[in-house]
């Protein structure tokens, strides 16, 4: 390196040092969440889905400015807040992602294909939408000095493990492309941030419910499809014999942490696993809570099982709990209930089929194929 470019790349790094040391001196510890000082720019991948449009809610109450773009691939158009910025575009767009996110403090990356079953027959589809586009942010972050960048992973980084429930710490076995990407997304986020000197969290949430989740999509969200089924007074499918188990976090348990994820100053470059690790349930039993509490008379149809899914699925909150003040406020019963008051006042909608399955084979799980729900 040339004197000049050295001087250069040390002039640079004391002058991001800085901006961080600005970020970090413009938030005051409190209560667990250090408050923020003045008004901050947020920018929200994925503003028009479920947990984009949430975070989207809070940091407007808490009297941000919040821009965000959505491709509208999921989620729905009336979940964005009327108070943000909203932009149909593609995060995969490099120039449009720089412009919108110049002057941000804060970018959330909650955008992607987040359809874990389909991405074993739709491999291009979630790659695109679930690495790439972590690329892409990251650029348009970095280039513009963002100060914090918070990448929504999954727990589907952990693939099968031979213990439950998953630690941050556990090696990261992803079992479907799904998983590969978020894991390789995570990789991403740590490498760049690292290099350039951007401040991150990963946060890997679970299994989450609640109002604004996506209800007639075929392909995800299986509380939501059973309710939807269900107050059709249709059966509910379960992949194979029901007795795959699964944790569900409340929608605002898990604002509560990414809130503190993005404004907390102690907990930069590092994971958390978001959401309860209490009522660990199976398939069968979930689909019984939501026919008990609908006075619904259960039968349930079983499908083959989708392959690679993984069987025992639950995250330790004890990192949560003890860093950022977690713990479950809302029940798997107050939640379910939440929900099902949720579609009922929207109303139950027809399935749509709306993603490309790539590869059509034996193997494809026949609810999609032959379209049963
Ligand atoms: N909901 C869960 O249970 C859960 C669990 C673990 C992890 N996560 C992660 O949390 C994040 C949010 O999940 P969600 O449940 O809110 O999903 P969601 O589908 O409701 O929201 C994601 C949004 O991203 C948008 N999107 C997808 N590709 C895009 C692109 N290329 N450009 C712009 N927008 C695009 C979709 O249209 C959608 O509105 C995802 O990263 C997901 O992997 C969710």
């Amino acid at each position: 390196m040339s004197d000049i470019s050295a001087a250069g790349y040390l002039w640079e790094t004391a002058r991001k040092k800085f901006l961080l040391l600005s970020f970090h001196e413009s938030l005051l510890f409190s209560n667990n969440v250090d408050r923020q000082r003045g008004t901050m720019k947020i920018f929200i991948s994925g503003i028009a889905g479920f947990l984009g449009s949430h975070i989207a809610d809070k940091m407007i109450k808490n009297g941000h400015e919040v821009t965000g773009c959505d491709t509208l691939i999921g989620g729905y158009l009336d979940n964005i807040p009327d108070e943000a910025e909203f932009h149909q575009v593609d995060c995969c767009y490099l120039n449009t992602m720089v412009k919108l996110t110049k002057g941000c403090d804060i970018v959330y990356h909650t955008a992607c294909t987040a359809y874990e079953g389909l991405s074993v027959f739709s491999p291009h589809l979630i790659s695109q939408n679930t690495y790439q586009i972590t690329a892409t942010m990251l650029s348009a972050a970095i280039a513009n000095n963002v100060g914090r960048f918070v990448h929504c992973s999954s727990m589907a980084r952990y693939g099968q493990q031979h213990t439950v429930p998953f630690r941050e710490k556990m090696e990261c076995k992803p079992q479907d492309p799904y998983g590969i990407a978020k894991y390789a997304g995570e990789l991403l986020v740590r490498n760049l941030c690292e290099i350039h000197g951007m401040d991150y969290v990963i946060a890997v949430p679970h299994n989450i419910i609640g109002p604004r989740q996506k209800y007639d999509d075929p392909f995800r969200n299986v509380a939501a499809i059973m309710i939807n089924l269900m107050l059709q007074n249709r059966q509910p499918i379960i992949y194979g014999d029901g007795t795959q188990k699964r944790c569900f976090s409340y929608i605002d348990d898990v604002i509560y942490c990414l809130e503190r994820l993005a404004f907390n100053s102690d907990v930069t470059g590092e994971i958390f696993n978001i959401g309860p690790d209490e009522e660990f349930v199976t398939i069968n039993e979930l689909a019984e809570l939501i026919a008990d509490k609908l006075n619904f008379k259960l039968d349930p149809i079983h499908v083959p099982e989708r392959p690679q899914e993984v069987f025992l699925a639950t995250c330790s909150a004890d990192k949560a709990r003890s860093r950022l003040g977690y713990h479950t406020r809302t029940t798997l019963s107050e939640s379910i209930e939440r929900m099902i008051g949720y579609v009922r006042e929207k109303g139950t909608k027809k399935f749509r089929y709306h993603l490309d399955i790539e590869i059509v084979n034996e193997k494809c799980p026949r609810t999609w194929v032959d379209r049963l729900f």
